[in-house]
């Protein structure tokens, strides 16, 4: 039993009580933990010099203005048999799962490009997988603290990086997708037994060896850290049409700009709304990002970050491109809103969420119920929903399939109103009209 004394110290407004975070459990220095939207890492007793050594070193400083390590610092949050407790820049929280080959390939190359540069200064890094990689502004950081260390024999970093990291990424340039993504699904090794290890697979063998083959190389594994070879004999899978894959090329390539005029209204909408604070702004099903790249360039300083998300690879693998050679700070996803893996809202929660052009495909073709639909969109939000109704249905500018007798603006609004406070509707185009609400307080949780 705790005297109130103790009580009460832990729970004066400095102490936490931390819920570890469901991915830090292996990490022998430290334990992360969220509270109240911000990141932490609580340092175990035996590592604090340890981890005040690599803070304070030359090293990690550069590390931190090069970008490659969110910003760090001492917190004065206390915890339960921890001394020191560090406070990390927060990101948004994706899974390489999430990403498409060129953010993929990207990463990979970052982690071979940071092990060079810690090698340099007598560090290395324990692991090689994906998980300790986020992005900001479009560019990759790692992310775990725990992973940098003095450098010794043992490191399990090329191994973890050869089979969880590059392997997806040679499938995946082979087409291969299947045997990436359930590669890239794993945690580390870890998985249930008896589990066959990845190289030791017949199926992915057989790939690896064909891909020396095709591009007339001997069998070397050890080319796969190389950055170079990678940059050259990495490319994207053959490119299989898709039903969106082009979808916004227009916009990118200044042809049809009217097919983007209301880009301009939508935006003053959002400075409307969001009373002309800064604001993080999410993408559902936003093709190739056109429209956040739009906003970013009217309004550079309005945006805390632009998410753009897509369950079309070549939608999304273009955005991705686009941006980057742009300088663009959007950042592109790849999965499927209304089918989430994992509780996604949570990590990619924004203040406006935009679906356009969507709600149609969802209840029409996709055959969503409506109120789903709404109640998958809200959970990304945190304050407002852009979300267009089309009148005509799946008409494609020249004819439209008949339509169910219950689809009607009437319908829609009801259904808008259930989960949201209508705030404005306005007719955009003939087949357009956009519903701007406002999550209910109760909701945004
Ligand atoms: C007509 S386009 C609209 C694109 C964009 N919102 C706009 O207004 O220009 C429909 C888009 O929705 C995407 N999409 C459809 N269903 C989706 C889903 N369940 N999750 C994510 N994206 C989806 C398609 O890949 C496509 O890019």
């Amino acid at each position: 039993m705790l005297f109130p004394k103790k009580i009460k110290s832990i729970f004066k407004s400095k102490y936490v009580i931390p819920s570890f975070h469901q991915l830090s459990v292996c990490d022998q220095k430290g334990r992360v933990f969220l509270y109240k939207g911000k990141v932490y890492r609580a340092i175990f007793p035996s590592f604090e010099k340890e981890i005040l050594d690599l803070l304070n070193s030359k090293m990690f400083q550069e590390l931190v203005a090069l970008g490659w390590f969110p910003k760090t610092r001492i917190s004065s949050k206390k915890v339960e048999g921890f001394n020191l407790v560090l406070s990390h820049e927060k990101l948004l929280s994706s899974e390489q799962t999430e990403w498409c080959f060129s953010s993929l390939k990207e990463s990979v190359l970052f982690l071979l490009k940071l092990e060079q540069f810690l090698n340099r200064y007598d560090y290395q890094l324990w692991d090689g997988h994906l998980y300790n990689v986020l992005f900001k502004n479009n560019k990759p950081l790692f992310i775990d603290l725990g992973s940098i260390q003095k450098k010794t024999k043992s490191s399990v970093f090329y191994n973890e990086i050869l089979y969880l990291s590059i392997y997806p990424l040679v499938l995946l340039s082979q087409n291969e997708r299947f045997l990436a993504r359930s590669i890239l699904t794993y945690h580390n090794f870890m998985r249930t037994i008896p589990a066959q290890q990845i190289e030791q697979s017949e199926a992915v063998q057989k790939i690896i060896e064909a891909f020396f083959k095709k591009n007339k190389l001997p069998y070397d594994l050890n080319c796969f850290y190389d950055t170079l070879f990678l940059e050259k004999y990495l490319t994207p899978p053959e490119k299989e049409e898709t039903l969106w894959g082009e979808y916004q090329t227009d916009f990118y390539e200044n042809q049809n700009l009217g097919r983007f005029k209301r880009y301009a209204l939508i935006d003053r909408y959002i400075q409307k709304y969001t009373k002309k604070r800064r604001a993080s702004v999410l993408d559902l099903a936003g093709n190739q990002g056109a429209l956040l790249f739009y906003l970013e360039e009217k309004n550079k300083e309005k945006y805390t970050f632009l998410t753009n998300v897509d369950y079309d690879e070549n939608a999304i693998e273009a955005s991705k491109r686009i941006l980057i050679e742009k300088g663009s700070k959007v950042s592109s996803y790849l999965f499927n809103f209304m089918l989430p893996k994992r509780a996604l809202y949570k990590d990619f929660k924004h203040d406006v969420v935009l679906a356009l052009a969507i709600t149609h495909h969802l209840v029409l073709s996709q055959k969503f119920h409506i109120d789903a639909v709404f109640e998958q969109i809200k959970r990304y939000a945190n304050k407002l929903v852009f979300i267009e109704f089309m009148p005509l249905g799946l008409w494609d500018g020249k004819t439209a399939p008949a339509l169910p007798d219950w689809y009607t603006y009437d319908w829609f609004k009801i259904h808008f109103k259930k989960h949201f406070k209508l705030l404005k509707i306005k007719e955009v185009e003939k087949n357009r009209i956009l519903f701007v609400g406002k999550v209910k307080k109760e909701e945004t949780k």
